[in-house]
């Protein structure tokens, strides 16, 4: 036993240090291997569980998801209609004749409907509670209950509103002779709107994005705003419809914040004729096809040669302020010079008064979905000669959808996470926890 024993011990020793090191290891390959087979034999064993074989041998799926989908799209098809004659109203025949658009709504489509599912998802969320839940998902959800608040809202009343146009030196047909145009320049009114926080692009847009010809680079953009209603629509002129239902949605809108009627169409009807000159400066969408047409980079400098008028630098700092600092050697594309020389020349022909009227009542239009019932019941007028839509959405829906695109920038990534997980931790209570993880 002992020389045996010795023996055995000597015959190690004898190895040279790769024979151990190989010998050592091959019990631990021997058993990375059969764990490998094992793992791969449960693969094969969990895909056979899902896939059915028909005589033919060819693969169908059966998962429960193949089977819903086909389901819908069973659903879907109008088997009564030979595919070779239409094929269009064989695949989609069914779907047309079951689904009825509802009265708030312009269109349903598979998209629509996915949305609301997620819309109601994002309800049960929005209206759950939890103490110790983190502090962003905390504020989204205290920014829906403000939304649903409508006995807030009701005694608020338009007070708050009237207030904020009146630090920003009052809407002058609301104001009448009160009103003076000495101290005014559309350039500072923009500063106090963006000061507040809200858009200041109503005469200029000023955006930042990427470079239409480097995407490494982002820069600043000077473009033509968008209008109340669509240039398309502003442009057939004063008798149609759709100006016609926007021009009395502006009065209707004065009206409630006290003003008189007939001094309301009176100046209204000049802050219209502004915004179909606005229009008729502006380029079409088939116009800004053209990339080489909307590439005009510049530095300020160049820029203040250019369109004098208006001080580029102050203009583009105030605007930018406090998040970036430019000097007048920076580069910014002017997304359409021929709107910005024909602004400059357009706003010297226009009284202080008309533009004043103009601005103020894009800022309004703006709030109009966060005010009383009465303003609402304007908006939804005004919607329905523009779309055809008879109904509002229910107000639930109309806050799931203000959360949604409020924190969609201020949270971008976040909130397909607070989403899922919010959801999923909803559904499972277990979510949660990476979700804490996640955003603190
Ligand atoms: C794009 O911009 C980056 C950063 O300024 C620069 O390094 C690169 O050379 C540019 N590419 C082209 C194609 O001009
Ligand atoms: C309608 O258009 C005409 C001519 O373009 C203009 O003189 C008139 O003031 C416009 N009316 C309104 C209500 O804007
Ligand atoms: C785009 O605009 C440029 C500059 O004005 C012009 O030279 C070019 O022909 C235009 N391209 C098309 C496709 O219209
Ligand atoms: C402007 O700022 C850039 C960097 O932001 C700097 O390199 C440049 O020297 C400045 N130009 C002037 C004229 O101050
Ligand atoms: C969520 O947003 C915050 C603040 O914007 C950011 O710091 C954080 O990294 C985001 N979390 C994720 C997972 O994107």
């Amino acid at each position: 036993m002992e020389a045996q024993f010795k023996r055995g011990d000597s015959c190690w020793k004898q190895r040279t240090g790769l024979e151990k090191w190989i010998l050592t290891l091959l019990p631990c390959l021997i058993l990375i291997i059969l764990v490998l087979i094992i793992v791969i034999a449960m693969q094969q064993d969990h895909t056979k569980e899902n896939v059915a074989y028909t005589s033919s041998n060819e693969e169908i799926c059966v998962t429960q998801s193949c089977v819903s989908t086909s389901n819908l799209v069973l659903e879907y098809i109008d088997t009564s209609v030979d595919p070779c004659d239409n094929f269009y109203k064989f695949a989609c025949g069914n779907y047309i004749k079951n689904n009825i658009i509802p009265d708030e709504k312009l269109a349903v489509n598979s998209f629509s409907i996915v949305n609301d599912k997620v819309q109601q998802q994002l309800r049960v969320v929005l209206e759950s509670h939890d103490k110790n839940e983190a502090k962003v998902l905390q504020t989204v959800k205290d920014y829906y209950k403000a939304c649903m608040n409508k006995g807030k809202i009701a005694e608020l009343g338009l007070q708050v509103l009237k207030d904020v146009l009146v630090s920003c030196g009052g809407w002058p047909v609301l104001e009448g002779p009160r009103w003076i145009p000495d101290s005014f320049d559309w350039e500072n009114l923009m500063f106090a709107f963006n000061r507040i926080g809200f858009d200041s692009g109503y005469l200029v847009e000023v955006t930042i994005g990427t470079d239409l010809k480097n995407n490494s680079i982002r820069g600043i953009q000077l473009d033509q705003p968008s209008l109340g209603l669509s240039r398309d629509f502003i442009l057939q002129g004063n008798e149609s419809q759709f100006v016609q239902g926007y021009f009395k949605y502006m009065i209707d809108v004065a009206v409630e914040l006290g003003c008189e009627k007939q001094a309301a169409e009176r100046e209204l009807k000049e802050s219209l004729d502004f915004e179909i000159e606005l229009a008729k400066i502006s380029s079409s969408k088939e116009e800004r096809r053209n990339i080489t047409m909307l590439y005009n980079v510049m530095t300020i400098a160049e820029i203040q040669e250019r369109f004098s008028g208006i001080q580029w630098l102050e203009y583009l700092n105030s605007i930018l302020h406090p998040h970036v600092h430019v000097n007048s050697s920076e580069a910014v594309n002017v997304v359409s010079p021929r709107y910005i020389s024909s602004l400059i020349d357009l706003l010297s022909r226009t009284p202080k008064r008309v533009q004043a009227n103009y601005a103020m009542w894009r800022v309004i239009k703006s709030q109009i979905s966060y005010l009383t019932e009465g303003m609402i019941q304007h908006q939804l007028n005004f919607h329905r000669t523009l779309f055809g839509v008879s109904e509002r959405p229910s107000r639930w829906k109309e806050c799931v959808e203000e959360v949604t695109n409020t924190y969609k920038c201020v949270i971008c990534t976040n909130l397909s996470i607070i989403y899922y997980y919010l959801w999923i931790g909803w559904m499972s209570r277990l979510g949660k926890v990476h979700l804490t993880k996640l955003l603190c």
